[in-house]
This record gives structure tokens, C-alpha cells and sequence, in this order.
């Protein structure tokens, strides 16, 4: 399928999905969530896709927030729907059961800041910039940003950026743990598929529920969450690429993983 907003373009089992508004910064319109919402949908359904690299087009930005220009348009009716369809399209991505990197290309701000949450590993070029600069438009972050930054870099941080709409360097991103790894803008898309590649080559079944048990902290107490990885582990134990795994090991040999 082809979208008016985003690239899609899958080899060797990795889909690069590329928001494509380079010269609106890639800003989120009403068509790119959409878009986003649908392309995950086809992605889920595509069994030849293991690992996701979410990118921006252009040498400049990731995503530089949600539309502004339709942000203007909003009262109190469409603003309550207009966050729960963005909210709604961010939590199909960070529930979603194949891995999601995203390579953060440039600004990273509102909206372009809260997709980069709800994906799984933060990769960045040294040019970006995060930051929630809502306030600066009268607004607060509408795409899960309160909630996610503040999971992700702890509370105290994530209201500094929110209240005053201070911009993150790569660098300082790094240091809290914002984002996993810096590159050189020029190497940033490589480095992710070179990370992706990483993972394809695992059994699928063990990295799929991995994603689901590590994701589980922000939603379970540690039992729960202990529960559930217990069950997750047992799950593992049924299948093939357990079994080729584990005799892989003790044949001194690679295993062939069937991702059953
Ligand atoms: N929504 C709509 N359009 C946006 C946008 C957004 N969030 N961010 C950038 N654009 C558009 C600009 O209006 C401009 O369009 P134009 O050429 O038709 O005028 C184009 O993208 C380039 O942006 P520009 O501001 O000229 O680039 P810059 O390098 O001078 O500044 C930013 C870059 C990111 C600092 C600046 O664009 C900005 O502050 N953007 C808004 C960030 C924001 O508040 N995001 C949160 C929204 S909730």
C-alpha cells in the first residue's frame, strides 16, 4: 500500500517507515496519524516484517510537532478527539508486538517528541532536538508526552522540559536516558538497520515477547509484571525455536531459528 504522508520500504525483514512532510518538518497532520495508524496495521499483518525503523525525511527534523495550523482550529470538542485519535495511534505502536526503533533525525518537539516515546529504542542523530514546547502555543502535550517523558526520564525532568519548553541536545538526551545511542547524522539510519539486522537475526516468538514483558513495567506492579513474565517465559519453552536454541548451544553450533 502507498500513503500520502509516510515511506514504506521493506528488505530483508526491516520496514522503513520514513514520515515524509519535509517541508512542513514532517508536522502532524490529521493524513500522517492516519497514515501512521494504517501503516502499522498493514505492518502487523505483513509476516515478513520483524523489526520497525521510524524515521523522518530531510536532514532537519524527526517530526516538529503536531500541525500547527490545525492545531489553531481546535475548541474543546474537536481538541478532546484530536488527542485521543493521536493517543489512540501512539499506544497501536508502543503495544506493538515487533520491535519499533526510531531513528530521530533532527527536532524531535511536541507530537514528533511523543512518537518517539511510544516507540521501543530511541536512536539519534547529533543534530536533534527533543522538547515538548506546548506551553509556548498555550497547550500542554496532547500525545501521551506528560505521561510517557515522565515514565521514561523521571518526574522531576520531565516538568522542567514540559513547563519551561527547554529543547533537548543529543547530547543531553543520552546523559538521561532519553535515548539509547548518538551517531553522526549521516550514519544515523545505517546504525539503526545495523541494530534492526541485530534483532532479525533472533528467534521472532522470544523478541516479540520480550517486547510485551519489558513494555509491561509502565502498566503492572512488580508482581504482576513478574506474573507475567513467568507465563511469557513458559510460553517461550513451547515453541521450536526454544528447543533449536538451546541444542543449538549444546551442539557448538548457530542455530537456524524458524520463528515458531
Ligand atoms: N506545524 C506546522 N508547520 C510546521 C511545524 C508544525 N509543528 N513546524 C514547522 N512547520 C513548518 C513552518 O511553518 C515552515 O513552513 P513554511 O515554510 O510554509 O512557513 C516549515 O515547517 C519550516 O519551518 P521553520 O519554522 O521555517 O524552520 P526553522 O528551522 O526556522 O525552525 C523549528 C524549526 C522546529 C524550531 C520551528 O519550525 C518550530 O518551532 N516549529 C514548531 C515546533 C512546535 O511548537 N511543535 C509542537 C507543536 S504541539
Amino acid at each position: 500500500m502507498s500513503y500520502q504522508t509516510l515511506l514504506l520500504d521493506v528488505k530483508d525483514n526491516i520496514a522503513v517507515v520514513t514520515l515524509n512532510r519535509p517541508d512542513k518538518l514532517n508536522a502532524l497532520n490529521t493524513q500522517t496519524i492516519n497514515d501512521l495508524n494504517s501503516v502499522f496495521d498493514e505492518l502487523k499483518e505483513n509476516e515478513g516484517v520483524y523489526v520497525i525503523v521510524l524515521t523522518g525525511s530531510g536532514e532537519k527534523a524527526f517530526v516538529a510537532g503536531a500541525d500547527i495550523k490545525e492545531l489553531n482550529k481546535l475548541d474543546i470538542i474537536s481538541a478532546k478527539e484530536f488527542a485521543e485519535k493521536g493517543q489512540q495511534v501512539f499506544n497501536k505502536i508502543e503495544k506493538f508486538d515487533k520491535p519499533i526503533i526510531a531513528a530521530v533525525n533532527g527536532f524531535a518537539l511536541g507530537g514528533g517528541c511523543e512518537l518517539a516515546l511510544a516507540c521501543h529504542i530511541r536512536l539519534a542523530s547529533d543534530n536533534a532536538k527533543f522538547g515538548q514546547p506546548e506551553v509556548n502555543l498555550g497547550i500542554i502535550p496532547g500525545y501521551g508526552g506528560s505521561q510517557r517523558l515522565a515514565r521514561l526520564i523521571n518526574t522531576g525532568r520531565a516538568m522542567e522540559y514540559i513547563l519551561t519548553a527547554d529543547m533537548i541536545s543529543a547530547d543531553e538526551a543520552y546523559r538521561i536516558g532519553l535515548v539509547n545511542k548518538v551517531y553522526p547524522l549521516n550514519e544515523l539510519l545505517d546504525k539503526a538497520i545495523e541494530m534492526a539486522k541485530k534483532i532479525t537475526g533472533k528467534g521472532q516468538q522470544a523478541i516479540r515477547l520480550a517486547v510485551k514483558a519489558v513494555k509491561a513495567v509502565d502498566q503492572m506492579s512488580l508482581n504482576e509484571g513478574q506474573n507475567l513474565e513467568a507465563s511469557l517465559f513458559a510460553l517461550c519453552c513451547g515453541t521450536e525455536d526454544f528447543k533449536e536454541g538451546t541444542s543449538a548451544f549444546l551442539e557448538k553450533r548457530k542455530p537456524e531459528f524458524k520463528n515458531k
